[in-house]
């Protein structure tokens, strides 16, 4: 377990799984300093995880307004503590809004990260856990995705969670002093059990349990079911959807992992449940959890949306001793638990 000495730098721990992963961090002793720039959260979330995590832990929680694109952010937050180890959130990660702006993409993903490995080889913290995606498999030919398969990206945004990949292997390789854990997530969903933290999308949602989300509590008038003509069961596609609270304890795990194994290099891990859900039983399993009815409207494929992904997890169990919880109806109950009692996010409705 951490200990109280030790301090892991969040980048981006005022958004969705950044908030949960820093309540574990912090239930489990370790200090945390966040640096986030609110450009798609906001302040009122770490406020939220202070509440859920007491006074004693909360004073264990420092937070830094801050973009990895400023240096003078990085070093007032370096100069400051002592890390042991980066968990790097950090990023934008709208795929469409990636494809249309993709110097922005390149500029935010790629040279805040590069300043944030500067910083940290600088100050002599070697140990990073990056936030990669299930992205990287592209459109897979086969499933189960396993951890070594060929990397493909379908999009500017999938393309800067690769690059950073091979950046990461790159910096390891010439320093072998550096820890390297690569976190690939599948479908983060649901929430704290507490309803008090959760997604909260700026704009309308690009995903599919945002947006089932906002149309439940009345925001949005229906979904659009994109594609129902897949080679599936129902026709619509598949996906491995994860519970945020299990990808929080997956982080927690990589941290352990780091700190306990010298040579681990620059190791990659899905994170997810192995099994997968089509939209159309997602969207069934929501309305279950609220006694909300979901109108949709089937409509055509979303261009670059693969058929049916979803995780193979035996290296996440077997080296990390990680595997996910919880399953489809917690997601959805916990999901529509804070949905509930925050229709309109962090926001009061305006
Ligand atoms: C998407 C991104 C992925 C990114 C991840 C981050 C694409 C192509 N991929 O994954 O790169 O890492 O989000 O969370 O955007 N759906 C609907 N109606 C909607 C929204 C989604 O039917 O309004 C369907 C999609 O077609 C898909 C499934 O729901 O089949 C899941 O979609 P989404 O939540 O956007 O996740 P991914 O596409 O898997």
């Amino acid at each position: 377990m951490g200990s109280e000495t030790q301090s892991i730098l969040v980048t981006g721990g005022a958004g969705f799984i950044g908030t949960h992963t820093v309540l574990q961090l912090l239930n489990v002793g370790f200090k945390v300093v966040i640096i986030d720039n609110l450009d798609n959260s906001v302040e009122e979330s770490v406020q939220r995880v202070r509440e859920l995590a007491g006074t004693d832990r909360s004073r264990n929680l420092q937070f830094y307004l801050g973009d990895l694109r400023n240096k003078e952010d990085l070093e007032k937050v370096f100069s400051q503590t002592r890390f042991d180890a980066v968990i790097h959130f950090a990023g934008l990660k709208a795929v469409g809004e990636s494809v249309a702006k993709p110097g922005l993409y390149y500029n935010n993903n790629l040279i805040g990260t590069l300043n944030l490995f500067e910083f940290m080889g600088k100050y002599g913290c070697k140990k990073m856990v990056f936030s990669s995606s299930a992205t990287v498999y592209g459109q897979p030919e086969k499933i189960p995705c396993v951890e070594d398969f060929q990397l493909m990206a379908m999009n500017p945004y999938g393309r800067t969670k690769l690059f950073l990949e091979e950046i990461a292997r790159d910096i390891q390789k010439a320093d072998p002093d550096w820890r390297i854990v690569l976190l690939r997530y599948f479908n983060p969903v649901g929430a704290h059990i507490s309803g008090q933290i959760g997604e909260d999308p700026k704009g309308i949602p690009n995903n599919l349990m945002p947006y089932i989300q906002q149309v439940a509590v009345g925001r949005l008038p229906e979904l659009s079911v994109f594609g129902y003509d897949y080679p599936t069961e129902d026709g619509s596609a598949i996906r491995d959807y994860i519970h945020v609270m299990d990808l929080a304890d997956g982080h927690i795990a990589a941290v352990q992992k780091i700190f306990t194994t010298a040579d681990i290099g620059c190791r990659a891990y899905n994170l997810g449940t192995g099994k997968g859900t089509s939209v159309l039983e997602m969207v069934a399993a929501f309305e279950k959890a609220s006694g909300k009815k979901i109108p949709i409207k089937l409509c055509p494929r979303r261009p670059g949306d693969a058929t049916a992904v979803y995780a193979s997890t035996e290296r996440a169990l077997k080296e990390l001793g990680w595997k996910a919880r919880y399953g489809v109806e917690e997601m959805c109950r916990d999901q529509w638990n804070w949905a509930s009692k925050n229709p309109w996010g962090y926001q009061s409705q305006t």
